[in-house]
């Protein structure tokens, strides 16, 4: 999707990308993963350039790495967030960014509850807008650096068997990462209770995904063979007054945790994945967070990596990064 600034591209939707527009994402993405070893992490491809970021949802890790990503490429970067926005008095997103677009940002990041939020900034924009996660719907930055994270490991993400265990229901983590690795090649089996289960979401890609996307209800069946575990949190912000989904927290870990023990069911080197915040001893032991297979921090380095090579791309429409020197 291309906005109206020219090389401008926005960011809403996994859907909106093929499977090579995402190889040449991680590509890019790749030429700045070394850049964190270097004593001055500063490109200068985005001088001048203004990166708004406007969450309206609690964020630690995908705020920062967005923030970091544009400073490193020398950009302003602006951050919002829901207690200083003017929503609190009452005008709509849609106002909010006519407002912010007064002012001539380059890029919006935008982190909303509501799915769709994105896109509807998007249709009006004059500058590239990315999609930081809305509501239950896409997070599509995290799929890419996830896909980035496993290829590094694994040197493709073609062929391999991905599991994603947890509350699938309530993730935009899942939705994205069940299009992205679909569309580089990779099987998912989706690992739940059938409460916190999507009716028809092994048909979110149509065809591709109907074909790519198995639905497990038990743990061992989920995990055996696996390549790749990727464990959820359950989302309680997003229950929003539904019923129970689920007896108690402890019998959920206990049928749908990973442990040691569990994690026995996968292959002897798969790597276990975790987009944070982490629950310990509710979706994952910390015995295996802070374990050997746990590639749960460097997901979080390869988010700094890809958001840099995804500004890029948003703004100049593709790789432009030169050394400061
Ligand atoms: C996820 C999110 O916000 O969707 N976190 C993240 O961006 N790293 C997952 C979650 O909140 O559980």
């Amino acid at each position: 999707m291309r906005s109206v600034t020219s090389g401008a591209r926005h960011l809403v939707s996994i859907a909106d990308l093929d499977g090579s527009e995402i190889v040449r994402i991680l590509d890019h993405g790749d030429r700045y993963w070394s850049l964190a070893d270097e004593p001055i992490k500063k490109l200068t491809s985005l001088r001048g350039r203004t990166v708004i970021n406007l969450f309206y949802e609690n964020s630690t890790r995908t705020r920062t790495s967005f923030e970091l990503a544009a400073k490193r490429l020398s950009a302003e970067a602006i951050n919002i967030s829901s207690s200083s926005a003017s929503t609190s008095k009452g005008e709509s997103l849609l106002d909010t960014g006519r407002n912010l677009q007064a002012m001539h940002p380059d890029a919006i990041v935008v982190r909303h509850s509501f799915g769709g939020a994105a896109a509807m900034l998007a249709k009006t924009a004059s500058y590239a807008v990315i999609n930081a996660g809305d509501g239950q719907h896409e997070h599509p930055t995290q799929a890419l650096l996830d896909a980035a994270t496993i290829r590094r490991h694994k040197g493709k993400v073609e062929g391999l068997e991905v599991a994603i265990v947890g509350d699938i229901q309530h993730s935009r983590v899942a939705r994205s990462n069940i299009l992205c690795l679909s569309k580089l090649g990779a099987r998912v089996r989706l690992v739940a209770p059938m409460t916190l289960m999507p009716r028809g979401i092994e048909l979110i890609g149509g065809d591709l995904t109907r074909e790519r996307v198995r639905i497990c209800h038990r743990l061992e069946e989920g995990l055996d063979g696996a390549d790749v575990v990727m464990m959820l949190r359950v989302q309680h912000e997003r229950f929003d007054g539904e019923a129970p989904r689920f007896p108690n927290t402890r019998e959920l870990s206990r049928t749908f945790g990973l442990s040691e023990r569990t994690l026995q069911f996968a292959k002897p080197d798969a790597i276990v994945m975790h987009p944070g915040p982490i629950n310990r001893g509710v979706e994952v032991s910390p015995q295996v967070a802070d374990g050997p297979r746990a590639v749960i921090l460097q997901q979080v380095s390869w988010g700094v990596a890809i958001r840099m090579a995804i500004l890029e791309r948003a703004i100049l429409g593709g790789p432009g990064g030169q050394p400061d020197a």
